[in-house]
């Protein structure tokens, strides 16, 4: 039987991967977090001490590292970077990095992998515009900045990190720019996705939501 592949899209600060991980948990699929792939990608790129707006030469790190995702770890080239990709610095190269069409081309292959051997919900910016087109489910999760500022400030306190919320703010809008106007799989809304405003709702508010999309869908097909 083929895998059923639900994609959730949306910015920074939506609760995706909350949302991902836990519609993932209930209906027994897999998760998959393209992001941690990006974080991954940059944590390498870094690394390798090179300059990070080279699209060819960060492209060329990409594909000769080894990037394994498995049960909530993530390794490159055997050394666990779990912890060291959530640094608020490596979002900055991430979002950066991300905009280097050998880099996302490096990152493809993977995540269709995933798609190949398991049932999914993926979770990042164009799984189902990109990754997925034909995902039997898509879901993209929007909220306004200053709520997606909030959530992410509060991340980042109870990380210790030190930090202002008008630098959050400033970051969260930066980045918004950034992954929507990107010339190769900018962030957008895709075809046939329904969009679920998360606002005013709480994680669970928001499962509850995806998790019966998913089964109308399901069923209607
Ligand atoms: O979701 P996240 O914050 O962990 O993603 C980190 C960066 O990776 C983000 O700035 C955009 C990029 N990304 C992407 O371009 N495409 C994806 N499918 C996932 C993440």
């Amino acid at each position: 039987m083929k895998n059923v592949i639900i994609t959730i899209d949306g910015p920074a600060g939506t609760g995706k991967s909350t949302v991902a991980r836990e519609v993932a948990a209930r209906l027994g699929y897999t998760y998959l977090d393209t992001g941690a792939l990006y974080r991954a990608a940059a944590v390498a790129i870094e690394d390798a001490q090179v300059n990070i707006y080279d699209d060819e030469t960060c492209g060329m790190i990409v594909s000769n590292t080894d990037i394994v995702l498995l049960n909530d770890r993530i390794t490159i080239n055997g050394k666990d970077v779990t912890s060291e990709i959530r640094a608020n610095h490596i979002s900055e190269v991430a979002s950066k990095i991300a905009s280097h069409p050998s880099v996302r081309k490096a990152l493809l292959a993977i995540q269709r992998s995933f798609g190949q051997q398991y049932s999914l919900v993926a979770e990042g910016r164009d799984t189902g515009s990109v990754v997925f087109p034909d995902a039997q489910v898509k879901i993209f999760l929007s909220a306004s900045e200053t709520e997606r500022a909030n959530r992410r400030y509060n991340e980042l306190v109870a990380r210790k990190t030190a930090i202002s919320y008008e630098q959050v703010l400033d970051e969260v809008i930066k980045r918004d720019q950034r992954d929507t106007s990107r010339k190769i799989s900018p962030l957008v809304v895709a075809e046939h996705a329904i969009v679920v405003d998360t606002t005013q709702l709480d994680i669970n508010g928001v499962v509850n939501k995806v998790v019966e999309i998913t089964r109308d869908r399901l069923a209607d097909q």
